[in-house]
């Protein structure tokens, strides 16, 4: 198939694009290049610089390429830039994403997978969350993301348009070609790694949470896995498939799956397997705790086991952090931009 993949010249969107190439499948990127990299794109993938939020020309290109399923990676993805500025969030993430599912709709796309967030659950109230854990984001961020589900889900009722809506927890790792590269960064392993090299030492936001050594618990997932499992969802949304909708056509729920290991580990078991990764301590002091960091978000990933047959096969921390060592000892100028 000809998947359109937005964002695919971010770090998730370019790892998918590369895992969808190696399935077979044809991928046009569609990136505005505001923090995606044009270096990272597979040259096999054809590049076009542009916005999914515009509805004519998205609905041009998928026009114009025969696209049969979209792969929607493109957001605004920042906790707190999202509290300083909830507008530009709804205006990309929600109104940009019906521009984009409009788009599809008059094109005659109706196969759309999502990356959605652990986001969207908040501060649940069981571990491992089920996807059937009430959704109560605590950030603009996460209601956004919230908020495009219920699109999808509105879309099958109405059109068919067939969904799969991923909910990544913290993705993590590299492959041989791509790794993380965030202007800013915010994130814990490419941090601790900046710190092992020389760059700031690492703050530790908060030491005072409910686990068992006062740091929060995240479920990492490598960011290989996470690819896999897109192409999973893709295939999945074929019309002749039942588990995305009715095989005679009508009306469709989204299948809605958590990715993450269903394994967490606090900051300081991830700072103590980057030390042993890198060989050597990494500088760090404890600060305050960072506004809406939940204390602990693990996945239940049975639906993804079950329903996409889809499992993590690169799933321990010294995989995920000695990837991402790996690639920028490789690329020690990232992507050159
Ligand atoms: N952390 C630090 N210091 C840092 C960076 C992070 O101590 O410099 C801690 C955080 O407090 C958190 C953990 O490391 O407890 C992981 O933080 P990340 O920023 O790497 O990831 P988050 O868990 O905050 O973010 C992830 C996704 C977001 C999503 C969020 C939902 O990356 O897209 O989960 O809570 F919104």
């Amino acid at each position: 198939m000809k998947v359109l993949v937005t964002g695919g010249a971010g770090y998730v969107g370019g790892v998918s694009v590369d895992a969808l190439l190696a399935a077979g499948h044809e991928v046009v990127v569609l990136d505005d290049l505001s923090t995606g990299h044009a270096g990272s794109v597979h040259p096999e993938a054809r590049l076009v610089s542009g916005t999914y939020t515009d509805e004519e020309g998205t609905r041009h290109l998928l026009e114009r390429e025969g696209v049969n399923a979209i792969l929607h990676c493109a957001a605004r993805s920042l906790v707190a830039e999202s509290m300083a500025n909830p507008a530009r969030y709804y205006r990309e993430n929600v109104a940009g994403g019906v521009a984009l599912l409009e788009a599809a709709r008059a094109a005659g796309v109706l196969r759309v997978v999502f990356s959605s967030s652990a986001a969207t659950y908040g501060v649940p109230d069981a571990t491992p969350i089920t996807e059937d854990a009430p959704l109560r984001p605590i950030n603009a961020y996460g209601e956004t993301k919230r908020a495009f589900e219920g699109a999808l889900r509105w879309y099958g009722a109405a059109y068919g348009l067939r969904s799969a809506i991923l909910r990544y927890f913290n993705v993590a790792g590299a492959t041989e070609r791509l790794g993380e590269v965030h202007r800013p960064e915010t994130h814990l392993i490419p941090n601790l790694l900046i710190a092992g090299e020389g760059g700031p030492a690492l703050t530790l936001f908060g030491e005072d949470y409910p686990t068992p050594d006062g740091t929060p618990i995240r479920d990492y997932i490598h960011v290989a896995d996470l690819a896999d499992a897109h192409v999973a969802a893709l295939v999945a949304t074929d019309p002749s498939d039942a588990r995305t909708g009715p095989v005679a056509g009508g009306p469709t729920e989204p299948v809605i799956a958590n990715l993450g290991t269903s394994s967490g580990f606090s900051v300081r078991d991830v700072l103590r397997e980057a030390e042993a990764v890198i060989g050597k301590p990494i500088p760090h002091t404890v600060g305050a705790r960072r506004a809406g960091d939940p204390p602990v978000l693990v996945a239940s990933n049975g639906r993804a086991r079950e329903v996409l047959g889809w499992t993590a096969r690169r799933s321990t921390l010294p995989e995920m952090i000695g990837s991402a060592w790996a690639w920028r000892r490789a690329h020690p100028e990232g992507y050159g931009d």
